[in-house]
């Protein structure tokens, strides 16, 4: 049986730990090139990257990070998933008869739950469905390590906007650190039901999971504050009515400054300037944003090498 990666809850709290770990010994090794301990890890092993929604941050990493274990990457087109062309299952089975692993960013998570299930011998990994995204909060949480000296105990996280699949990556990785969470959506826009039940279950030294309406009240003393876009790809429809009744969720300088003084400021990218977040808060100090960029590279390759070389 493969390893998958289609969820935060697809590793346990250790291997999460282990998994930020590695992404250090990574990311100090980088400079080494082809003399990195971890240059041919992966030789030998062929992965397929197949994205139906843009991407450039995801894609971009994978593929360096690919080459960068040794490992071959194959693109492959994302017309391949239409219905009307073959079922999903049988697009799976025959990728999982050439190649070791799939990236794949897509709509449903359960697409991607029809493809493991077809395919026991390929793994999958999860590069964002509408419900989660687990690459994302990997480098979050590598990120947020750094500036904390990997001590999450005690430490609050405030996501202000929408609760739907960085939000829910974000819940599950910081509780299963041991970060509080406290989540501020509008009304209906907020985290899924089943995502409160499993933050009860994966909570770790008492970390717990705060829902608010009121952005103001999430913020209050928080160690760092996150956003994302108020309207996610595949939604363009509702980019009206979204803009309108999530307004009041802009992380601004004011907003800001009801967290901890020396809280930082998290956003997945892409940013939409002047709606979710001001042009002063990305460009603050506090930001770490492109630190967040960067560390996709690191937290994914490390991301493959426990999925691709650690028994199921
Ligand atoms: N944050 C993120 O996943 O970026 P892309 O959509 O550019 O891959
Ligand atoms: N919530 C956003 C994240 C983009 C990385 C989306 O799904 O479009």
């Amino acid at each position: 049986m493969a390893r998958n990666f289609l969820s935060i809850l697809d590793f346990t709290p250790d291997e999460l730990r282990d998994t930020l770990d590695l992404a250090a010994r990574v990311k100090a090794d980088r400079p080494r090139g082809p003399q990195a301990p971890t240059a041919q890890a992966l030789a030998g092993r062929h992965i397929g990257l197949l994205f139906e929604k843009p991407s450039l941050r995801t894609r971009v990493t994978f593929t360096i990070g690919i080459r960068e274990l040794g490992a071959d990457m194959i693109e492959i087109p994302a017309d391949v998933m239409h219905a009307d062309r073959e079922p999903l299952h049988d697009v799976a089975r025959n990728l999982e008869r050439w190649m070791d692993a799939v990236i794949i960013r897509t709509f449903g998570q359960d697409r991607l739950l029809e493809i493991t299930e077809a395919t026991p011998r390929l793994s999958v990994i999860n590069a964002l469905s509408n419900e989660e995204h687990p690459c994302q909060a990997l480098a979050d949480m590598f990120t947020l390590a750094e500036r904390w000296q990997g001590r999450f105990e005690g430490k609050r996280i405030a996501f202000v906007g929408d609760g739907n699949n960085v939000c829910t990556s974000l819940v599950h990785s910081a509780m299963m650190l041991g970060a509080s969470v406290h989540v501020a959506t509008p009304k209906g826009y907020e985290l899924a039901d089943d995502t409160v039940d499993q933050a009860a279950q994966v909570s770790q030294h008492g970390a717990g999971l705060t829902e608010f309406t009121d952005p103001k009240a999430a913020v209050r003393d928080v160690d760092a504050v996150y956003t994302d876009v108020w309207t996610s790809m595949g939604q363009e429809v509702e980019y009206a009515e979204r803009k309108r009744k999530f307004t009041r969720y802009q992380v601004n300088e004011a907003l800001m400054a009801l967290a901890k003084p020396d809280s930082v400021f998290l956003h997945c990218l892409p940013a939409h300037r002047g709606e979710e977040v001001t042009d002063e808060v990305i460009e603050s100090a506090s930001s770490l944003v492109f630190e967040q960029a960067e560390n996709r590279l690191h937290a994914q390759k490390a991301m493959l090498l426990k999925v691709l070389t650690t028994p199921a």
